[in-house]
């Protein structure tokens, strides 16, 4: 009885249906089609600042990466940083003509900001998200075939706004390889494992975005708490795994009644937070929340979340992930950048993308800034104790607070990583 009164609080804060729309489409609320970018509702204040939106559009094109990338392997662990993937395809546009541009630019919602500086306001972004509390580390960075000869009118740019320069190979593979590790090595703080992958001769253009993020609760753990338990994989297997548990717990919440969720938020030292979307049943299938994943919905959950007391279990992760996101992309709205784009702005040779690399690192354990509660969490009066247990697949959101950027968005179906 009580769960029920529950429900149709919360289906009412979280009311979204247009959210179901399965193109995931940032612009879902917009009435009628024939208004194509441009945006007719009334623009939330926060949207109105052009750092918070440059953070939307470039998290949105990270939401559609995602589903693409968990939509490639539904039965696997997905863990994404999609931000270095958007920061090297954003300072790649510096080297593009109007055409390959606006390829760029449509990907990742750029045609939806009127602010003529993006590439400035992309600057303070980074500055931002990457600061020294946030224990967030991101980089990204893009390599050229060898004996290329690159104008100095790209180069100059690219280091202004985005701090990098760009790589030219040896063709010396065993070199490239050691040289490209070193480069992740120095960026990371040595947090990423070295890579054994050889860079690959036949490249043209690579982008290469690493990230890394170590958690640090606003309350910690007591590790004394923390013991082996059940995770269900599905509805008939299930693995043992070290579970943190906190019986009083503060969190903001919401029972998603379209989504068939329970929604958790708690919040991280250096004003991050992380979401947690937690299917009712025990399910693999995640779809239905991942299609409703947008800037704008989550910016309107963490408004509509009230903070709770709860019974509170999370496994321990440490995730990592290697591999090529190019599959994705091209998938995505981005194809023509591995066939015949205008790089012409960086070298007078047709060159063009062949491979877009991502690895990452993401752990969380007990550690924590403090061990009390944040005063600024006051539970609401509840009559009843409720339970959040991540102990099924779930998908996590990991956002910066002060702009909403997203920094790390995973699919947990097996917190053994494996
Ligand atoms: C997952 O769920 C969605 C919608 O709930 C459904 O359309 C889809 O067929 C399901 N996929 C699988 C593999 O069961």
């Amino acid at each position: 009885m009580q769960a029920l009164v529950l429900l149709l609080w919360t289906g009412a804060l979280l009311g979204h249906s247009s959210c179901q729309d399965s193109s995931g489409s940032p612009q879902e609320d917009s009435p009628a089609p024939d208004t194509t970018g441009v945006p007719v509702e009334e623009e939330d204040p926060f949207f109105k600042v052009p750092v918070n939106k440059l953070a939307a559009a470039i998290s949105n094109f990270g939401y559609d990466l995602y589903r693409v990338r968990s939509g490639l392997s539904p039965a696997a662990n997905v863990l994404l940083s999609p931000l270095s993937v958007a920061t090297a395809l954003s300072a790649l546009s510096l080297g593009a003509e109007q055409r390959t541009e606006s390829t760029i630019h449509r990907a990742l919602y750029y045609d939806l900001i009127t602010n003529p500086d993006i590439h400035g306001t992309y600057k303070e972004l980074l500055a931002s998200v990457t600061a020294p509390e946030k224990n967030f580390k991101s980089a990204s960075r893009i390599i050229f075939e060898k004996k290329l000869r690159i104008k100095s009118s790209f180069v100059a740019p690219l280091e202004k706004s985005y701090g990098t320069r760009p790589r030219i190979l040896t063709g010396n593979a065993r070199l490239d390889l050691q040289e490209a590790n070193n480069w992740v090595q120095a960026q990371m703080k040595g947090k990423i494992a070295r890579s054994t992958q050889e860079i690959p001769s036949e490249v043209s253009i690579l982008l290469l975005g690493v990230a890394y993020f170590k958690g640090q609760w606003v309350t910690k753990f007591d590790s004394r708490k923390t013991s082996l338990q059940d995770f269900h994989l599905d509805e008939e297997r299930t693995v043992r795994v070290p579970m943190m548990s906190d019986p009083k717990a503060i969190l903001r919440y919401g029972l998603d009644s379209d989504l068939n969720c329970k929604i958790a938020q708690l919040p991280l030292a250096g004003s991050m937070s992380i979401i947690f979307f937690l299917p009712l049943k025990v399910t693999q299938n995640l779809t239905m929340i991942e299609e409703s994943l947008t800037s704008e919905f989550i910016h309107d959950i963490d408004r509509e979340l009230k903070t709770i007391q709860a019974v509170l279990t999370i496994p321990k992760l440490k995730l990592s992930y290697e591999g090529e996101v190019t599959k994705s992309l091209q998938e995505m709205k981005l194809q023509s950048l591995f066939d015949s784009p205008d790089f012409s702005k960086i070298t007078g040779k047709p060159i063009k993308l062949t491979q877009v690399e991502h690895r990452s690192g993401f752990e969380w354990n007990e550690d924590g800034a403090g061990t009390t509660p944040s005063p600024g969490l006051q539970p609401a009066h509840l009559t009843f104790p409720l339970d959040y247990h991540l102990n099924q697949p779930f998908i996590f959101v990991l956002r910066d607070t002060d702009t909403g950027a997203l920094l790390f968005i995973g699919k947990i179906l097996d917190p053994r990583s494996i």
